[in-house]
């Protein structure tokens, strides 16, 4: 988890976190907003014992629509950061909509203002075209149109984002109060890997910068398991699915490896300037080394961490991408994990440091092709590609491009800026225009 955000040379320019093509909040919809968040504030369905007037028709009604308009066009125009904290400090990033973390709140384009399927019309027959040029016009409203929910224009679609982290995190955290992931180009390229409905496992989820868009990604009907050893770091990840009201993640505290073991092992200090990524859960430097050759430091006290093997865990249907991002445990996490790849084929991105040494270390690579069949290629400084091989006509073992969703190369293209006029958040609905409409 050390590289910067690895396209933000290019394209971060244009993210600043101000949107340039938004209109000012005009006077009724700030003063609908406002109404809103007074009715938020003062809304207390328990008092009378849950027989205030709270709790009749017309002010649920009123709540129902209220969480609509703040959640689509009422909401806060301004992303605004929190601290706070009781024991060490953490930041609140709070209505964080660019860029965007996924295309996902397309999906809100389904519903009416009671949340439930906008008059039981299914969504392929909103955008059929054989209704007019603009589907079928009863789908639509103010806030939901057909140039949003249809064409895909994800930008408008893009709903507000929670996140927290420890304040003193100068990696993970500081990349997800300005991104919402860690990595804008490897959360998109990865969302390119997965569809709605799939099983998606993260090891190494940190705060969560991954697993939130992945979660959006696969949708309510997909999964994404998310494994954090450090207990405090797993805590915000928990924090951070919660804040987003993702209800496809499921998260384990514990570390991936090749045995069920107990490791007693030093923790990120969060009252610090620090770097929590980086900090590795075997063969861990000394306090003192931590300091002096990679800038960690420890909380004083160490803790026991949990190690099992992901060939432990069993998953309700074919798993489809990992991601794995351990800190020189990639060869544990997949030895462990051996049956688990074989029966599923899943593809893989994985951070391995090691290959990108002079001379590059093999040996990942190496077991990855020997015991799995699996072709690696690098895709981005410290970054490798991992998919299932097929023989290639000279007798060699070849990526089977068949298994590579068209998409993940092309995202590759626009994210290097090949594709310059397209901004990076069409990339997505781009290679797979069903997306925004399903
Ligand atoms: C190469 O990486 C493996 C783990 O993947 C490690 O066990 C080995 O010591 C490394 N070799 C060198 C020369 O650093």
């Amino acid at each position: 988890m050390w590289r910067r955000h690895w396209l933000c040379i290019l394209l971060c320019q244009g993210f600043s976190s101000a949107r340039d093509d938004w209109r000012p909040e005009s006077e009724g919809e700030r003063s609908g907003r406002k109404a809103c968040e007074l009715r938020f504030f003062q809304t207390d369905f328990a008092a009378e014992n849950f027989q205030s007037k709270w709790l009749n028709q017309k002010n649920k009604l009123a709540f129902i629509q209220c969480l609509y308009h703040l959640r689509t066009r009422w909401r806060h125009r301004e992303k605004e950061i929190f601290a706070g904290g009781i024991h060490y400090p953490t930041l609140v990033t709070a209505h964080h909509t660019w860029p965007p973390v996924s295309t996902s709140g397309a999906k809100l384009c389904w519903l009416d203002q009671l949340g439930v399927h906008r008059n039981s019309i299914e969504p392929s027959d909103c955008c059929d075209q054989r209704y007019g040029p603009k589907g079928r016009p009863d789908c639509w409203d103010e806030y939901f149109t057909y140039e949003l929910c249809c064409v895909g224009d994800v930008n408008l679609a893009e709903m507000p984002h929670y996140f927290v982290a420890p304040a003193f995190d100068i990696n993970v955290g500081n990349a997800v109060r300005q991104l919402g992931t860690f990595d804008l180009g490897q959360s998109y390229a990865l969302q390119t890997l997965c569809r709605s409905g799939d099983v998606v496992i993260d090891v190494g989820a940190n705060v969560g910068g991954f697993t939130v868009p992945l979660a959006e990604r696969v949708g309510p009907e997909g999964e994404v398991h998310a494994f954090e050893p450090f207990r405090k770091v797993f805590q915000h990840l928990n924090a951070n699915v919660a804040l987003n009201g993702l209800s496809n993640v499921y998260t384990y505290n514990v570390a991936l490896g090749t045995a069920e073991e107990k490791v007693l092992a030093y923790v990120p200090d969060l009252t610090n300037f620090n770097f929590p990524s980086a900090i590795r859960v075997l063969d861990q430097f000394g306090p003192e080394a931590a300091v002096s050759e990679a800038n960690l430091r420890y909380e004083e006290r160490q803790e026991t961490l949990t190690v099992r093997r992901l060939d432990d865990f069993s998953f309700s249907r074919r798993v489809q991408l990992i991601k794995i991002d351990v800190e020189f445990m990639e060869l544990q996490v997949v030895l462990g994990a051996k049956s688990t790849i074989l029966q599923n084929k899943p593809l893989i991105w994985m951070e391995n440091e090691a290959y990108f040494d002079d001379p590059p270390n093999r040996t990942f690579v190496d077991t990855m092709h020997r015991d799995l069949r699996y072709v690696c290629t690098a895709v981005a400084r410290l970054e490798l590609f991992c998919a299932p091989g097929k023989e290639a006509p000279n007798g060699g073992l070849v990526q089977d491009d068949g298994l590579i969703p068209a998409g993940f190369r092309r995202v590759f293209r626009h994210l290097s800026g090949e594709v310059k006029d397209m901004h990076l958040w069409r990339a997505l609905s781009e290679v797979d225009p069903d997306f925004a409409a399903k």
